[in-house]
């Protein structure tokens, strides 16, 4: 009889050949290789064992912080770079169409359906109104008319409505339609860097890895139409200060946008009862159609 594993890569192969049975090959690849990739990370870094219990902890804390509102995990994917890797390889674009990023853990369902130039930071005082315009085309630069803009942001303190604990209202959410021309017109505030949430496992490892938890301001986007492939997306404010180091990896030079001040009355604005000062910005989105 053959002796029993007793060296590591004994444990190794066994631990992968338990896995060949396994019907669906699909589930087989990725169980075996995430086994080589975890046995041979333990390895490389010949893992204490109170190393592994710090790491049982961590997931296990991770673990008690979700919630309905809270996804330590999205999280810690993001912030390992994961959630980036996973966007790149499930949505490359063809040269033109509106590059993807990360979807965060802040989305929320049933945002309010408004019509152009709807406000969705009405009780936002502190902010600098905003005005985001602009189209949604196709590959050839024809406009799409109908499709849906779902519009997320964090406030001028850099919060989601999801993190204030004294209320569950809804706001700094909408979902617009483009018009015959594909235009859009959006009243919001203008978005500033905030600091993901650091009060969880996710906020100590940055803290023990001297990293900041900052992430360059933003305005959140899923932009969807009959017969064109969904993006979810953001676009930045080109200006920010943290664009070279955020936090979770998902800066894309096609997704600039330059936020215009404005300090004195303008008529155009003025139709929307903007009073200076002001900002602008205007981004086109171009949707990939589904292939069939
Ligand atoms: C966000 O932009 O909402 C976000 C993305 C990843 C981690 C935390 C927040
Ligand atoms: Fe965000």
């Amino acid at each position: 009889m053959k002796a029993r594993g007793t060296t590591e890569d004994d444990i190794t192969a066994e631990v992968l050949r338990r896995f060949d049975a396994t019907e669906d090959t699909r589930l087989r690849h990725i169980m075996q290789s995430l086994v080589r990739h975890l046995h041979a990370f333990v390895k490389d870094v010949e893992l204490t064992e109170a190393e592994w219990m710090t790491a049982i902890r961590f997931l296990t804390e991770a673990g008690h912080m979700c919630d309905d509102t809270r996804q330590e995990f999205i999280l810690l994917s993001d912030t390992l770079g994961v959630s980036m890797v996973v966007d790149l390889i499930n949505h490359r674009k063809p040269e033109g169409a509106t590059e993807s990023t990360v979807f965060g853990p802040f989305h929320r369902d049933g945002a309010p359906e408004l019509p152009a130039g709807g406000n969705i930071a009405p009780r936002d005082t502190k902010g600098t109104p905003t005005i985001v315009s602009g189209r949604v085309l196709t590959l050839d630069g024809r406009p799409v008319a109908g499709a849906c803009l779902d519009v997320w942001q964090a406030d001028s303190s850099g919060l989601y409505d999801s993190q204030y604990a004294e209320t569950d209202e809804l706001h700094l959410r909408g979902q617009f339609k483009t018009d015959a021309d594909g235009r859009f017109l959006i009243r919001t505030v203008r978005p500033v860097y905030y600091a993901i949430p650091t009060d969880g496992p996710v906020g100590r490892m940055l803290t023990a890895t001297n990293r900041h938890p900052w992430r360059p301001a933003h305005i959140h986007f899923v932009v969807s139409a009959e017969g064109y492939d969904p993006v979810t997306t953001h676009i930045f404010d080109a200006g920010d200060p943290y664009l070279e180091s955020d936090t979770v990896f998902a800066v894309k030079d096609s997704l600039m946008c330059t936020f215009v001040r404005h300090d004195v009355v303008e008529d155009e604005a003025a139709r929307f009862g903007l009073e200076p000062p002001f900002c602008t910005a205007q981004f086109d989105f171009v949707l990939k159609p589904v292939q069939r």
